[in-house]
């Protein structure tokens, strides 16, 4: 039912867990799509080589740490270079660091707000001149339940996340009408990253706190991210959409 085929999508972070999640489901509804990664390109190359051909064009992967600006600059000029215009950019790649205000760590610190925040502002706008000749263009930034009700000792995560939920609705009347920019908020995924927090006994743990019982899968977050890019989503702009099994309820 959703058909982007003709779209080309750039999803950072896209070689593991949601990233790979969204990936796999703009390739399967007809997008071409960018692969981008931070430091492990051998797993990123299996999330590309198992991409559906599409007739959007060629699916593509490029590594760059978005918590330095010239890399990320780099990163688009690929993407320039290759494809010329883009009409989605999934904002993904994030790190979650504990890092409590007692004892608080001022490089993990500077790195959480680095890769969560300033490396989403300068891929935003390395991507507005790409998608100038797009029909929907679209910009969905990954959030997460931390920035809507914080998380004990992430502080530095969470002020994150509360940032990205700002930034998605000012962007949202800032770009409008050209650009939509929406948000999906997840709250705990199955992927590497929380896999820590979900041993010896951590999940059942976590789950009894979940209105829907379980933990999410990361397809389940992709389905989220590919509505809001698609046709379907045209009239939504400054959404935060909660993909979290009931456990914050507001958007
Ligand atoms: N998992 C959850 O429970 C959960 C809950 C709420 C929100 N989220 C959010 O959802 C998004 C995806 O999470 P996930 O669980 O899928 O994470 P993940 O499995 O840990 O994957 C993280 C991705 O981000 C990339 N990345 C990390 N640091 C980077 C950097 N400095 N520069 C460029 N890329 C970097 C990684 O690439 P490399 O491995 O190559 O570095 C990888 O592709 C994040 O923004 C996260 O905060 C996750």
């Amino acid at each position: 039912m959703i058909d982007l085929a003709g779209r080309r999508v750039l999803v950072t972070g896209g070689s593991r867990g949601i990233g790979a999640a969204c990936c796999r489901l703009f390739a399967e509804a007809g997008a071409a799509v960018w692969v981008h990664y931070g430091h492990r390109r051998e797993i990123a190359e299996r999330v590309l080589e198992a991409l559906p051909d599409v007739e959007s064009g060629e699916h593509r992967l490029f590594g760059a740490d978005l918590s330095e600006r010239e890399q990320v600059d780099r990163l688009f000029a690929e993407v320039a270079e290759a494809w010329g215009a883009l009409d989605c950019l999934v904002n993904n790649a994030g790190i979650w660091v504990r890092n409590e205000l007692a004892t608080l760590d001022d490089a993990k610190l500077d790195d959480t707000l680095q890769v969560n925040v300033n490396g989403v502002f300068w891929a935003a706008q390395r991507a507005l001149p790409l998608m100038d000749a797009s029909a929907d263009p679209s910009i969905i930034n990954i959030s997460s339940t931390a920035g809507q009700r914080g998380e004990a000792f992430h502080s530095p995560y969470a002020a994150s996340k509360g940032a990205l939920i700002a930034v998605t609705k000012s962007w949202a009347s800032e770009l409008a009408p050209r650009i939509r920019v929406n948000s999906v908020a997840p709250g705990w995924v199955d992927t590497d990253m929380s896999a820590e927090a979900y041993r010896d006994g951590g999940r059942e743990e976590i789950e009894r706190t979940i209105p829907l019982g379980r933990v999410a899968t990361a397809d389940e977050i992709a389905g989220a991210v590919l509505f809001l890019a698609s046709p379907l989503a045209a009239s939504i702009t400054g959404e935060i959409l909660n993909v979290n099994g009931g456990s914050v309820l507001c958007g």
